[in-house]
């Protein structure tokens, strides 16, 4: 756990340079845009540690996973985002020495990421050892109002020497991945050009044949004049750049603008790919960096104004749910249906850029409330687009008859994780997508979803998990083997609860969404039932399995059991685990952790999570009070669930212990690995457990109810969120709630057991006095 981030309300702060911090810093600085994103690199040269990172969003490449253990239905490879040609080097000179911050005396030393208007700033003095002394203050940002553009600002001073200052923008491709085989390379040049101000680079990544254009447009102001200059063109292996120098007194500020671009062939065709970035380039250098930067700050304002959580009494609070939501929308803006967010987003290359059900389970419900409709429904629909190899992936695991198995981690729809036990069994991931679509139309009450892609995506899955499941003549019941739940700490568990319940969830929901569509689209559904070969008969069997699923329980403990068998393992608690031996996946080895009773994250609990609906708060007490003490919360998704849970049962102490694990888990360095990158996720989860945890929201019956608690540390907390047309903003004090509706449409809102009438453009204000 570090400390070093200053509290406050819109600004990431850094104060002073530890060289041992940088790559945290350089994840918890990161810029993004949905469309590309980078880690917070510096732009001068730094021969220090650093993880350099530039992403650009669905362009990946497919890495061996041929093992000596090699079993059938493996997937072919592992997909890994790439660091992409870094757009934001400029190299410093001064005299001839190089400006590197690990060789100089470093003083005054600050970063800011602004939140608020979408930028990060780095200033700071260097000493040189020759003792000439520069000051630095650069601004960057990756505009979020035009996702292929980033723009540079990059100011010098000469201290106390009159002189020459040499600077070499470039575009540098020669980059590899922390994490490739062999150190080995996967892009491969395919042009370059420099040409007065501006460069270009054109690089195609290996086997998967991805193009990119990097490009770039350079001005230099002395003092705030433009000065004309005549640049040395610089061409190496994949990198081009431009060195110029001027003449420097002492005092005198330099200020290099960098305008880039990053354009790449999912977006446009290869062939005019360099047009097309030259185009782009040229639009952005007219606009001008102020005038992109105005842009930025207009962007981010309105994003800021349909999600901001407001938590008064609290910085170090409010600073860390602003930290999540700003890099949610950094990485995903649900503009482009083949993208979705990788469980680090653009700030780091584990887990591969590929998309989880991470998606499904905990970013759905944040894009829901605060976000238009189309992001969340992208979302969705980027699993309607891969249904198709979510079939091939279960045939290649030997079912039929379209059944459909998503992947657990995927780039392009097919599944690129190789550890069987994932691959294979932790398919309770379909059941996450199965219930996004659920819990979207349950938000937004947009049924037609179904028509147009749902009932498709639910009919592959509820064929999947209806020939998934077997049945047992021992039991004369429907059970289901082998498999892994959210707990990866258990593999190949017989009937585990969690995935057995939202198995015959989706049976029966797939049955109703079929009805739905009949009902009220009979062409669509003729037509769909037409094209999967789907026989009716088949709701006849989904049925028995609902009727007749097993599911283990302990009739005298009153809980679900997380698997056949968990009891047999020996029982002891969390609290009794000796500091030294956490966190278990680093100090215990595999066979232990297996055999052992702890548990990663909510398993049962996140079953009694989705569908609170069907179980009664003493259910939920007893398997709460049994399993979240056998919990290690090693996996960053499981704090939210508990926090939300824990606020059900009304134990307001737990709730927020568990949300102050998660809401500062990259700013503080909780599990000392934010230097790979930040758990973007699960800040998706920190929010709920704001909303759905101390708001308490739901919505039930096309209604939206609160059952709020304010935490004690706070005076108040509000937060804004979209709802079917309408915006709210909720306000929760020690005195009560007030809700605005800043549309023009009537609501009925519960508050605790009540319903309230909520016109159009009013307000309502419940005191506690009132709420029982
Ligand atoms: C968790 C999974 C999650 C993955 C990516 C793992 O540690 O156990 O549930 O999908 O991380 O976030």
């Amino acid at each position: 756990m570090k400390n070093y981030i200053k509290a406050d309300e819109w600004n990431i702060i850094e104060e002073g340079f530890d060289p041992h911090l940088n790559k945290i810093s350089e994840s918890i600085f990161s810029l993004g845009n949905g469309r590309m994103g980078q880690r917070a690199n510096f732009e001068e040269t730094y021969s220090g540690e650093t993880l350099p990172g530039n992403y650009v969003a669905g362009v990946y490449y497919p890495d061996k996973t041929r093992v000596g253990w090699w079993k059938n239905g493996y997937p072919e490879y592992f997909a890994k985002v790439l660091n992409a040609a870094n757009w934001i080097g400029i190299e410093v000179k001064i005299g001839d020495e190089i400006l590197d911050l690990s060789a100089a005396e470093v003083s005054d030393f600050k970063r800011i990421l602004n939140m608020h208007e979408g930028y990060l700033e780095r200033s700071f003095t260097a000493k040189l050892k020759s003792g000439k002394t520069v000051k630095v203050k650069s601004t960057r940002f990756c505009s979020i109002a035009d996702d292929e553009v980033g723009a540079i600002r990059y100011s010098i001073s000469a201290l106390n020497f009159d002189g020459q200052l040499t600077l070499t923008p470039f575009i540098d491709g020669d980059v590899k991945n922390q994490d490739s085989n062999y150190d080995e390379k996967f892009w491969e040049a395919v042009n370059d050009e420099i040409s007065e101000n501006e460069a270009y680079l054109t690089l195609r990544t290996k086997k998967t044949a991805f193009e990119v254009c990097t490009g770039s447009s350079v001005q230099l102001f002395k003092n705030k004049e433009e000065v004309k200059f005549t640049a040395e063109d610089i061409r190496k292996e994949k990198f081009v750049g431009q060195t110029f120098s001027v003449e420097v007194k002492a005092n005198d500020e330099i200020t290099l603008y960098k305008i880039a671009a990053n354009l790449s062939s999912e977006n446009h065709p290869k062939a005019s790919l360099l047009a097309n970035c030259k185009s782009v380039i040229k639009n952005a250098a007219a606009k001008g960096f102020d005038a992109l930067l105005k842009e930025q700050v207009e962007a981010w304002a309105t994003k800021w104004q349909e999600s901001d959580i407001i938590i008064e009494g609290d910085v170090a609070a409010q600073q860390a749910i602003r930290f999540n939501i700003f890099q949610l929308f950094q990485t995903y803006t649900g503009k482009d249906d083949r993208l979705n967010i990788g469980p680090k987003g653009f700030t780091g290359e584990k887990y591969g850029g590929s998309t989880y059900w991470d998606t499904e389970a905990y970013c759905v419900p944040f894009y829901l409330a605060t976000a238009p409709q189309e992001v969340s429904k992208n979302l969705l629909v980027y699993r309607h687009k891969q249904l198709g190899k979510a079939i091939e992936n279960a045939e290649k695991l030997g079912f039929n008859r379209g059944a459909a198995l998503y992947p657990m981690v995927t780039m392009n729809g097919e599944e690129c994780h190789n550890e069987w036990e994932i691959t294979f069994e932790e398919i309770h991931r379909n059941g996450a997508i199965a219930f996004a679509i659920f819990n979207y139309i349950r938000y937004t009450g947009d049924q037609s979803y179904l028509f147009d892609y749902g009932l498709e995506v639910l009919i592959g899955i509820a064929r999947f998990w209806k020939q998934r499941v077997n049945w047992s003549s021992d039991k004369q019941q429907y059970v289901m083997l082998g498999v892994t739940g959210p707990n990866e700490y258990e593999n190949n568990v017989n009937n585990n609860w969690y995935t057995s319940t939202l198995a015959a969830w989706c049976l029966k929901y797939a049955k109703e969404a079929a009805d739905i569509v009949k009902n009220q689209q009979p062409e669509k559904y003729n037509s769909l039932v037409k094209a999967l070969n789907f026989d009716e008969a088949e709701f006849a069997d989904w049925a028995d399995i609902v009727e007749k699923m097993y599911y283990p329980v302990d009739e005298e403990k009153g809980i679900f059991l997380q698997q056949d068998g968990y009891l047999d393992k020996e029982q002891i608690l969390v609290k009794d685990l000796p500091a030294s031996e956490r966190p278990i996946n680093q100090k215990w080895s595999w066979d232990r952790i297996l055999r052992s009773c702890f548990i990663k994250q909510a398993d049962v609990l996140q079953g009694l999570y989705f569908f609170e609906e069907d179980y009664d708060l003493d259910t939920l007490k007893r398997n709460f009070d049994f399993y979240e003490p056998r919990t290690v919360h090693e996996s960053s998704l499981s704090p939210c669930v508990h926090s939300i849970l824990a606020a059900k049962l009304n134990d307001e102490a737990r709730a927020y212990e568990f949300y102050l694990r998660t809401a500062r888990l990259d700013l503080d360095d909780y599990n000392n690995d934010t230097e790979d990158g930040l758990h973007i996720t699960s800040m998706a989860g920190t929010w709920m457990s704001v909303i759905e945890g101390f708001a308490g929201m739901r919505v039930r019956e096309d209604k939206l109810q609160f059952n709020p608690f304010l935490p004690g540390k706070w005076k108040s907390f509000s937060f804004t969120i979209g709802f079917r047309g309408t915006t709210l903003k909720v306000q929760i004090t020690e005195n009560g709630i007030n809700i605005k509706n800043s549309g023009s449409i009537d609501l009925e809102i519960g508050i605790r057991d009540q319903y309230y009438k909520l016109a159009g453009n009013a307000e309502i204000e419940v005191d506690n006095a009132t709420l029982v």
